[in-house]
């Protein structure tokens, strides 16, 4: 019997880097991503393919028996979805519809990956059950996307990761920590707002906690989060002090030194109690998560 295929959305972005590095060995994966590039040293199997394309979509799932499908794919950043609100629709929206309906035909459990970004962050920490009120145009989608994913599907998971860390495939966008870490390396100065905590996520444990989903296949929330909750000056300050770097560099500023980006929730930091119980996958330190990440950085030297 041949081994159960797993599709992955976005499988080029940070979580899907972070469940390649955790891909149990009794798994093949699948993984499609939008822009025209070939995705070299990987351990799955990637495919080009946009899903705002519906017979793209239906073609791919009528070829494949998938056990799972993880979807993660979309405009994940929440400026441009801001400034760009009729593409991130297509993207997010008519993208989220298009794979739940493959999935819906074909009787496949989804796993939807949304975010914190569906809380309005008055009231943190959060739980899975606790009330959804997005302040931004991104949050907005992604409530829309989980309420397609739960009205439209016998079979779902959805997973809340919270800003997340670690190192990307090179052709994706960097993240919070990369950004930090590349400014400081060049002797930048980083501006890095003290108003704005989460619990960060590194994006291994993530993938881990998304492999136990595809395993259990349970229905409901899971919110994904590391162990410390910190403001964005406090993770700028970690950063440099666990790859030795000059946090003599970083300013501490508000959000109010930013004023033509999308609001953010101010505290938007999760409960981790059912990631860690019902999946078994521990919430990490941070200095553990950015150490680990820095020893992966020497490997690939
Ligand atoms: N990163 C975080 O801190 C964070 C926090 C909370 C929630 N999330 C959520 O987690 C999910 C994954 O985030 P991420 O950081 O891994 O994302 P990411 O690094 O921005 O990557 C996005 C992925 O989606 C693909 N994609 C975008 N539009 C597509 C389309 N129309 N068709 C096919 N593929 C498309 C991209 O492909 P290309 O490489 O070809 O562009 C890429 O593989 C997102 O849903 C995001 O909302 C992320």
């Amino acid at each position: 019997m041949s081994k159960p295929l797993v599709l992955i959305t976005g499988s080029t972005g940070l979580l899907g880097k972070g469940m390649e590095e955790t891909a149990p060995a009794g798994f093949r994966l699948l993984g499609l991503h939008q822009r025209a590039y070939e995705v070299k040293d990987s351990r799955m199997k990637h495919l080009v393919l946009d899903i705002r394309d519906k017979r793209a979509v239906d073609k791919l799932f009528a070829k494949h028996k998938f056990d799972a499908v993880v979807h993660a794919a979309g405009i994940a950043s929440v400026d441009y979805v801001e400034k760009h609100y009729a593409e991130s629709l297509e993207s997010n929206i008519v993208g989220t519809l298009n794979i739940t309906s493959a999935c819906r035909k074909a009787g496949i459990h989804l796993i939807y990956v949304s975010t914190n970004a569906v809380f309005d962050g008055k009231k943190a920490p959060y739980r899975e059950e606790d009330a959804v009120a997005p302040v931004n145009k991104y949050g907005k989608l992604k409530v829309d996307c989980e309420k397609i994913v739960q009205e439209t599907l016998a079979h779902w998971t959805i997973a809340r990761p919270i800003l997340m860390y670690g190192w990307n495939h090179i052709a994706t966008r960097p993240n919070p920590a990369t950004w930090i870490y590349d400014k400081l390396m060049r002797g930048e100065r980083v501006q890095l707002v003290g108003d704005v905590f989460e619990n960060p996520l590194f994006n291994i444990p993530c993938g881990k906690a998304m492999w136990a989903m595809i395993k259990k296949k349970p229905s409901g929330i899971f919110h994904l989060g590391g162990k410390d909750t910190v403001n964005r000056h406090q993770f700028g300050l970690a950063i440099a002090k666990v790859f030795g770097l000059d946090a003599a560099l970083i300013d501490k500023v508000g959000s109010d030194a930013f004023p033509g980006i999308a609001p953010r929730p101010p505290k938007t930091s999760f409960v981790v109690a059912r990631m860690e119980k019902e999946l078994g996958v521990p919430a990490v330190a941070l200095e553990d998560g950015l150490k680990a990440m820095k020893d992966s950085l020497v490997l690939r030297a």
